[in-house]
């Protein structure tokens, strides 16, 4: 089968070590699916991994991808979630398993004509979503989710800011918290994102930095170090900032005196469980939402798509779409 397999690392060459290339098909083994892959989209993780960043290279080469859609081999449409872990070893979350694994890491990912899975990671796919529509939702979508309901227990009628809206996680926070019936404000350094956000159903949407018309009850903050400090002084006494990612730098100024005195609560998150990925398509399927494709393209022309991402020149998602 073809397969856009990581076959070495480069920080200042990352494509070069991205190879389309013929692999064996995997092999059927108990306890696993195998998956016909209809549509895998590009993450940051992937770039990530080419980069050299996090990624063991004892485990290259492996087939990137980790957001998925297909078809099992006895019909059933559906979506892979992506966290490979023993949710008993991380005391009924894997996420919290120390040697839980995003699709890609250890096992290979879907870019790629067939993947196997573990039984437990094969979900419906929703029913009006397109194959490309629902291969951009496991990451992104469940990080987010994760971040809103569980990590931070936004409740109907509290207030969010969601930093960054322009990226993957940034703007399905903004769809999530919107329908669950928060008041969002967004920001970014961008009018195409702040107008984005605005559609997304956001509130509002300010400049990076800008003072916000009142303070928030959560901070959803993926930006990191550009935005850490906005995000502390845009809390209310007693608010939680949930953290999952640092695009801009991991060593802000914490501000410990304003997080004591304001009493504020700092939570990380990563990846989500089973039942956040099933709970997240669910509540999808029954607000309509939509993820936002900036281009689908064939397996064979995934450089392309890995490119526009490095030149930050995407409005949406990357989509593979695989035959
Ligand atoms: N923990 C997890 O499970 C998990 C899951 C998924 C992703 N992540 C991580 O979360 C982060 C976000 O990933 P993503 O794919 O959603 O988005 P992303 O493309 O990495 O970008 C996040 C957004 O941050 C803003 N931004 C970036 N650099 C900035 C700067 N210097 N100053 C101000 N704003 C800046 C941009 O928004 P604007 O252009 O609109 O301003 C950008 O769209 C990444 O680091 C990723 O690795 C973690």
């Amino acid at each position: 089968m073809r397969a856009a397999v990581a076959v070495s690392q480069n920080p200042e060459d990352p494509l070069s070590g991205l190879d389309v290339r013929d692999v064996p098909r995997p092999e059927p083994r108990k306890g696993w699916t195998v998956v016909k892959v209809k549509a895998s989209s590009v993450n940051m993780h992937d770039l990530w991994t080419l980069r050299g960043v996090g990624h063991d290279p004892r485990n290259i080469p492996v087939i990137l991808g980790c957001d998925v859609a297909g078809v099992t081999e006895d019909g059933r449409e559906v979506v892979v979630h992506p966290v490979i872990g023993d949710a008993d070893a991380g005391g009924g979350d894997e996420t919290l398993d120390p040697n839980r694994a995003l699709l890609s890491e250890r096992h290979d990912g879907g870019f790629a004509q067939y993947i196997l899975v573990p039984d437990r990671c094969v979900l419906d796919k929703p029913a009006s979503l397109s194959f490309e529509q629902a291969a951009c939702l496991p990451v992104a979508w469940s990080t987010a989710y994760r971040m809103l309901f569980t990590r931070a227990g936004l409740q109907p009628g509290q207030k969010v800011l969601v930093q960054g809206a322009g990226g993957g996680v940034a703007s399905a926070a903004i769809c999530l918290a919107t329908a669950a019936g928060a008041t969002v404000y967004a920001t970014s350094r961008s009018e195409s994102n702040r107008q984005l956000a605005l559609e997304l159903g956001a509130t509002a949407a300010f400049q990076s930095g800008e003072r916000l018309p009142e303070r928030v009850d959560v901070v959803i903050e993926t930006v990191g170090e550009a935005t850490w400090g906005h995000s502390l002084r845009c809390l209310k006494p007693g608010g939680a900032i949930v953290i999952a990612g640092a695009t801009s730098g991991t060593a802000p100024d914490a501000d410990l005196g304003r997080i004591f005195y304001q009493q504020l609560r700092v939570i990380g998150s990563t990846g989500s469980t089973r039942q956040e990925t099933q709970a997240m398509l669910e509540m999808v399927e029954r607000h309509g939402l939509r993820p936002r494709i900036d281009r689908v393209l064939p397996l064979e022309r995934i450089h392309e798509g890995f490119q526009a991402m490095i030149d930050g020149a995407l409005a949406g998602k990357v989509v593979i779409s695989i035959d």
